[in-house]
């Protein structure tokens, strides 16, 4: 099995490096046959060749069998024009690789359910997949740009289109569907079809298709309602399907569910047989970059998604994330797992309960020593 890594831009590459290890570990312990590859994309892909997904790079994904992403952007590149920023190579990648449903799962672990500002009979037990379309929608239709004014105009005007074939929508609704099946049987069809072309056909293809899953019971929600409901009574979802920047709004809402964007992982997967794109869904974070920060759970999560799903190696998947729970039950926190304690002095004043106070003793680590932890537990999952 051939892996490419993109560790990119930022903490990228100390979230990747951890995320590597456990791959490794998991490929020695369940017998699995790795190669790994490495790759440029992102700002240092620019610095490096002037693009930010130069040819090579889209070429060796293609050729692999999965992709492991770290995150891509930061302030040094910032005011590029938009074909070079770093994020236009994302998209690039997705595209091109014609990733196009994005599984986004949430799972509050037992040992966080206090690190989230939300109370915790709420969180607890918190299971949900989000399945965000990845390449169509808003981020990828035309016309879109800046245009100068025309006679009669008022000034500059800007345009993004939000576009979708009813073939685009289809896929990924069934991919939903496929998923739901797999899980609590309980689809929700996120969308505005109250005021948006596109999501009124979205509706139609989630109910033509619901017949051939009778099974699996549908729900329709309003984005702006979904978000509300999010943060309301997050138990009652189970798979969320939706639109590319609805996806990509509701996804970091719901990470908060599960204290922090650095427990996320995402898995991006086209047509079967295809390789998959893996990313951890937090950014680049540059202000905490190099300091040992950072949290490298989300990857560590992700590359369970990509044992599961392009190295169809599902026992490995569970055993690394059985070890991600057991290090948490043991106390081992990353800085952005704890609350700030202004948070927790607030809320005691104010007569709370001090929520994220776990009941074993922490102990705060760096993402190397976070990696060494899953690993050591990673050997103790298979030990038994
Ligand atoms: C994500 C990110 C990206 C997106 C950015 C970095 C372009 O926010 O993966 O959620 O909007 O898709
Ligand atoms: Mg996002």
């Amino acid at each position: 099995m051939k892996i490419l890594l993109l560790p990119g831009d930022g903490i990228g590459p100390e979230v990747v490096a951890q995320g590597r290890r456990v791959l490794e570990k998991a490929a020695a312990l369940f017998g699995l046959d790795i190669e790994f590859q490495e790759g440029l994309i992102g700002g240092v892909a620019f610095d490096a060749t002037g693009d930010p997904l130069p040819q090579e790079t889209l070429e060796a994904a293609l050729s692999s069998d999965a992709v492991l992403m770290g995150a891509v952007g930061g302030p040094k590149w910032d005011r590029l024009p938009p074909a070079q920023r770093p994020e236009a190579g994302l998209l690039r990648i997705r595209k091109g690789m014609q990733v196009y449903a994005n599984l986004r799962p949430v799972r509050v672990f037992p040992a966080l359910v206090g690190a989230s500002t939300l109370r915790p009979e709420v969180v607890a037990g918190v299971d949900l997949v989000v399945v965000r379309e990845l390449t169509g929608g808003l981020y990828f239709g035309k016309p879109q740009g800046r245009f100068a004014a025309t006679a009669g105009e008022g000034g500059e005007r800007a345009v993004d289109t939000l576009a979708y074939s009813r073939a685009e929508v289809e896929r990924l609704v069934r991919l939903g569907f496929e998923l739901a099946r797999s899980r609590r049987r309980r689809l929700t069809s996120v969308d505005k079809a109250n005021i948006l072309a596109t999501s009124q056909m979205w509706r139609d293809v989630v109910e033509k298709l619901a017949q051939e899953y009778p099974d699996v019971e549908v729900q329709h929600l309003y984005v702006d309602n979904a978000s509300m409901q999010l943060i309301r009574a997050p138990r009652q979802f189970d798979v969320i399907v939706t639109e590319n920047m609805f996806g990509d709004i509701l996804s970091d809402e719901a990470a908060q569910l599960g204290g922090s964007l650095g427990m996320l992982p995402s898995a991006s997967l086209g047509e079967p047989g295809r390789p998959g794109l893996y990313e951890p869904v937090h950014g680049s974070a540059p202000d905490i970059a190099g300091t040992g920060k950072a949290n490298p759970l989300a990857t560590i999560l992700t590359v369970a998604l990509l044992l599961r799903y392009s190295l169809k190696a599902p026992a490995a998947a569970t055993a690394v994330e059985s070890a991600v729970a057991r290090v948490l039950d043991e106390g081992a926190r990353t800085a952005d797992l704890v609350l700030p304690s202004f948070v927790e002095a607030e809320s005691e004043e104010a007569g709370g309960q001090p929520g994220s106070r776990p009941p074993t003793e922490i102990q705060m680590c760096s993402t190397e020593e976070m990696g060494d932890r899953v690993l050591a537990a990673l050997a103790q999952e298979v030990a038994g």
